[in-house]
């Protein structure tokens, strides 16, 4: 390591001398600080209040600066008119900033600094409300959450958006670092009077227990030594906290044993173990274990690593474990202590930080993926939306970019999981848009919902193959899709009364009549559109199960629930018809004259004009009404249905 270690010129304190460092020594520098704890943390507020220049100031003097960043910051500082030795730690701070604006969606910069005792990973967010999602990326692995208040300004609404937001994410460790003390003379009553109101305020949010302290990041008062002009104030500097708070990966080592499955090993058939990462608790041989969901039970035979076999592993620990007995055991599976598993459901509620663009679409069936599991997911309509700034709760139909709220999801099947306030790993969750893979929500688990306990399945003896027999036919919905005007309607009606001459038992479900009774209460939003389709998909699924060939006519101008209503039939059941036309042929036609009310501005979201039309991929069947009449659309359909 000696040959890394620059000699340290500046006057620091010595159990701050780390090694100053060119960029390629940083393998070998990681390498020699491996035994270290890891400590992350995150700083909340603006640049106004001090934040650039505090991250500055601890990268500055844990010496993790490299030399031609110092001397640039130097020359900077002189040209900016910086006095004397007195560095602006915010230019270093920007400049990285300015480095990695490219490229990067959601944007966190994370830094990594050590000292003696630990190193140290600080993601910098940005402090604006339109920055939540960010905040919340980067708090999401935080061990502790630096929230920096200007002392000459008091609690702001930021503050307490802050303090909501990681007391939220789970951060245990919270300190309020009350900075430029040297602005007011290093007043303790002023510091007293931030820490009261701070007390009062955290308490209604949950929040008991934190670590207040005066600092001034520009001149260093209490960042790595006590400051002799606080002699009021007798807890540790900020650098003294940091290193020796308590990291999660302690905490996590203490709860119950849990390890999500990544991939099963099975190299030869002399061997099989499961990996994956330990999230919480400890594990050794001869300990009782229990795979979930199915319940199995076995005992750890073996603990495999690469580097040999081992008497105990901890969370944190990438391994391989051995069973005594042969149970089914596979990816996204948990293996869990037996005495103390983890939860097993398919209906929970949660607590969502909605991350994308597009709103939340209650019923829209979204990826859930939760550690290895990964399911299928509907979230209903919000229970209410959380104001950031004023922690109050307000009635909301969806969540927009950034928003918080609580709602209830069912996934489409049972997946294991424990409350998020008791373990990150198998509480917190993703949801990912299934047709553009983007991460659209964060989530944390709240727990289950009972009726998921007390409602199951009945059983029936007249199955829906009975049904279909009594009727000799096969079940099937022919799902008319297409522009308003296009002729679903029209062709669906002559569909129905070919097929009735053909004695077949059909059901025709029609958008603008269901529209009137079962879905009467929803009008033309995304939101609702979705939660029409889902109705009509559940209800033509029952008439599936009755045996019926159901026919429906609706605009279903999203490919998501159009796919969500093909999962939910039998293979081959749900049969796709797009009647093709174009937006400029269906508004020549205007047979409702609703088109033109929508140019005129008087219909608001109307399909084709301010609403968006997603035309089927791969239909089972295309009608392009340019080239056929509606009877033989008609007979196309049929022909295909009835070969
Ligand atoms: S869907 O988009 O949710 O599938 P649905 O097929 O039920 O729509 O209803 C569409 C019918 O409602 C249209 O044929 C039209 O007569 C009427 N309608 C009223 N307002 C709108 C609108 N804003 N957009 C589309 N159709 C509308």
């Amino acid at each position: 390591m000696s040959d890394v270690i620059h000699s340290n010129t500046q006057d620091l304190d010595s159990a701050y001398q780390v090694e100053n460092l060119i960029a390629e020594d940083i393998d070998a520098y990681l390498d020699a600080h491996q035994h270290k704890t890891m400590l992350r943390f995150i700083t909340c507020g603006s640049v106004d209040d001090g934040k650039s220049t505090l991250i500055g100031r601890l990268l500055y003097d844990s010496k993790m600066i490299f030399e031609d960043q110092l001397e640039a910051l130097e020359a900077d500082s002189k040209r900016m008119g910086t006095q004397g030795q007195e560095i602006d730690f915010a230019l270093l701070v920007d400049g990285l900033a300015a480095e990695r604006e490219q490229g990067i969606t959601i944007d966190v910069a994370y830094r990594f600094f050590s000292t003696e005792k630990r190193k140290f990973i600080v993601a910098d967010t940005p402090g604006h409300e339109q920055y939540t999602r960010n905040m919340v990326t980067g708090a999401s692995t935080a061990d502790l959450a630096v929230i920096l208040i200007d002392a000459r300004k008091g609690i702001l609404t930021q503050t307490r958006r802050h303090s909501y937001l990681a007391h939220l994410i789970g951060i245990r460790n919270i300190v309020l670092a009350v900075n430029k003390m040297d602005l007011v003379g290093y007043d303790q009553a002023v510091y007293d009077k931030i820490v009261a109101d701070y007390t009062e305020f955290a308490a209604g949010i949950g929040l008991t227990v934190f670590t207040p302290m005066p600092i001034s990041g520009f001149k260093g008062d209490n960042i790595t030594l006590p400051s002799e002009n606080t002699p009021w104030y007798t807890g540790p500097s900020l650098m003294q906290h940091l290193e020796t708070v308590e990291v999660d990966a302690t905490v996590n080592a203490q709860k119950p044993f849990r390890m999500p499955v990544q991939w099963v090993n099975r190299p030869n058939l002399d061997f099989r173990g499961f990996s994956g990462l330990i999230a919480t608790g400890t594990i050794a041989p001869g300990d009782k274990v229990r795979v979930l969901p199915s319940g199995k039970t076995s005992t750890v035979s073996r603990i495999v690593t690469l580097d040999g076999d081992l008497e105990q592993a901890v969370a944190n620990q990438s391994v391989t474990i051995c069973f005594e007995d042969e149970i089914d055991c596979s990816r996204g599976d948990v293996i869990a202590i037996s005495d103390n598993p983890p939860e097993v459901s398919d209906q929970f509620e949660a607590t969502f930080v909605w991350m994308a663009d597009e709103e939340m679409l209650p019923g829209r069936p979204y990826w859930l993926k939760l550690g290895t599991q990964m399911v299928s997911a509907n979230v209903q309509a919000p229970k209410y939306q959380v104001n950031v700034n004023t922690m109050e709760h307000l009635a909301a139909k969806t969540l927009e970019l950034n928003a918080i709220g609580v709602a209830n999801l069912s996934t489409d099947k049972p997946i294991v999981f424990d409350a998020y306030a008791d373990n990150h790993t198998l509480g917190g969750f993703i949801l990912i848009d299934k047709i553009t893979n983007a991460t659209v929500a964060a989530g944390m688990i709240n727990h289950s919902l009972r009726r998921a306990d007390n409602v199951h399945w009945q059983a029936t003896d007249v199955s829906r193959e009975n049904h279909a027999g009594l009727k000799n036919q096969k079940p099937a919905v022919l799902w008319l899709t297409g522009l308003s005007g296009a002729g679903k309607s029209t062709i669906a009606n002559i569909v129905e009364k070919k097929l009735a001459r053909m004695n077949r038992h059909t059901f025709l479900l029609d958008g603008d009549n269901v529209r009137h009774g079962l879905n009467k209460d929803l009008g033309f939003t995304d939101a609702d559109r979705v939660e029409n389709i889902r109705r009509v998909g559940e209800v033509a699924k029952l008439m599936t199960d009755a045996g019926l060939i159901v026919i429906t006519a609706f605009i279903s101008p999203f490919r998501a629930e159009r796919e969500m209503v093909r999962q939910m039939m039998a293979p081959g059941e749900f049969v796709e018809v797009h009647i093709d036309t174009s937006l400029a042929d269906a508004e020549a036609r205007d047979v409702k004259g609703l088109y033109a009310k929508a140019r005129a501005g008087q219909l608001k979201n109307f399909t084709g004009i301010d609403s968006p039309y997603e035309a089927p991929e791969a239909p089972e069947i295309r009608i392009d009404t340019s080239a056929l009449t509606a009877e033989e659309a008609a007979d196309a359909i049929i022909a295909r249905l009835i070969p």
